[in-house]
């Protein structure tokens, strides 16, 4: 199995960028990370970032047929882009929504996704292990 692992703006400034909220690993120290998890897995994982809507959006389009899933931290995309939320259902590759922080906790407008109406799930509010838990969650669900 082969999972793309996609971040959008700003999440290449983790470790520096409010550290009180995402805390002090980098953007490295996730890939690191989840590169750990999908060893133990058993699964393969390539990553993704972007801060440019309509890369993203090309990434999504380009992952048919290539990977089993999607882990996407959309960012502050996840708010307002009704693009990324066409482009999620126009592929029949699933995506799932993680968030590093718990949005549901956070100022309204981070209340709101626009995107999670056309992903499989959403995984919001813990840390690093959004992205894990949502590709172990993948993993078992398609092993069946
Ligand atoms: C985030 C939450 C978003 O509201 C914010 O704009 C981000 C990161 C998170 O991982 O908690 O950039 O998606």
């Amino acid at each position: 199995m082969r999972f793309l692992i996609m971040n959008g703006p700003n999440l290449n400034l983790l470790g520096t960028r409010a550290p009180e909220i995402y805390g002090s690993k980098t953007y490295a120290d996730l890939c690191a990370y989840i590169r750990q998890r999908a060893d133990s897995l058993g699964v393969y994982v390539d990553f993704y970032q972007s801060n440019h809507e309509g890369d993203l959006i090309d990434r999504i389009h380009s992952a048919m047929g290539i990977y089993d899933g999607i882990v996407f931290n959309a960012g502050a995309y996840t708010h307002y882009s009704y693009a990324l939320h066409d482009a999620i259902e126009s592929v029949p590759v699933p995506v799932a929504e993680v968030h590093i922080s718990n949005v549901d906790a956070r100022e309204d407008f981070r209340k709101i996704s626009v995107i999670r109406p056309s992903c499989a799930f959403t995984i919001s509010g813990k840390g690093f292990d959004s992205y894990t838990e949502a590709l172990a969650r993948f993993v078992s669900e398609m092993k069946g």
